[in-house]
């Protein structure tokens, strides 16, 4: 396998997708690619064709056998990716029968990742970041609730780096200091 593996994660809204794009476009300028792929994205491919979600959101309340299979086939999908590849995704997933670990071991015995990165922030930012983003069909939580899913997946990331070996990286995407994470995850990436 060439190229860097490198995990992106951070409970829903917390920004990952932007500090990734801002970081992408950096190392680009310094000609350092990466394909990047969105694990949630392959999932909802699968689930569409199944008939199993109408929107991204609703996976997330699909049985827990249903989100195995779906993870199970967008990490088959990503395995063969060459080069420096990207993924953003979860940690964890919060469902209505408790945390679902985004990464299990058939997941990543797949992937293999050289990094996993943690983007994360107070939890009050990300209560106001979901409630100004209409897009979604955010769950309704409080920032206590954003808090803990926060520190359970440090400690998950934490058994995922016991099964691969893979590094650990937390990053702050703090309000009015964008430009700060995109730097560190420029940094974490190039
Ligand atoms: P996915 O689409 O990845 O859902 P998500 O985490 O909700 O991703 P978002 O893109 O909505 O959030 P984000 O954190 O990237 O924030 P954004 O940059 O948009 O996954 C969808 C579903 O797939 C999951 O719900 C799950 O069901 C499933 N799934 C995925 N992986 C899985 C796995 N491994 N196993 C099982 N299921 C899986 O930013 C949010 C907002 O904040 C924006 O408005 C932005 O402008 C703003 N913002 C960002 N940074 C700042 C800042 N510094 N200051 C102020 N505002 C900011």
């Amino acid at each position: 396998m060439s190229g860097r593996r490198v995990i992106i994660t951070g409970v829903p809204g917390v920004g990952k997708t932007t500090v990734v794009t801002g970081a992408l476009k950096r190392l680009e300028d310094k000609g350092i690619t990466y394909k990047s792929l969105n694990f949630g994205t392959y999932m909802y491919e699968a689930a569409l064709k199944e008939g199993l979600a109408r929107d991204r959101d609703e996976m997330r309340k699909l049985p827990r056998d249903a989100q195995k299979r779906l993870q199970q086939s967008a990490a088959r999908a990503m395995a063969g990716e060459e080069g420096n590849v990207l993924i953003d995704t979860h940690a964890s997933v919060k469902t209505p029968r408790g945390f679902l670990p985004g990464l299990p071991e058939w997941v990543l015995r797949e992937l293999m990742p050289d990094t996993i990165i943690l983007v994360e922030t107070d939890a009050d930012q990300i209560l106001l970041r979901r409630l100004a983003d209409e897009t979604r069909t955010r769950d309704m939580e409080g920032s206590g609730s954003i808090a803990g899913h926060q520190e359970f997946n440090r400690a998950i990331a934490a058994a995922y780096s016991m099964i691969t070996g893979c590094t650990i990286k937390c990053i702050t995407n703090a309000d009015f200091l964008l430009e700060q994470a995109v730097e560190e995850m420029a940094n974490a990436l190039g």
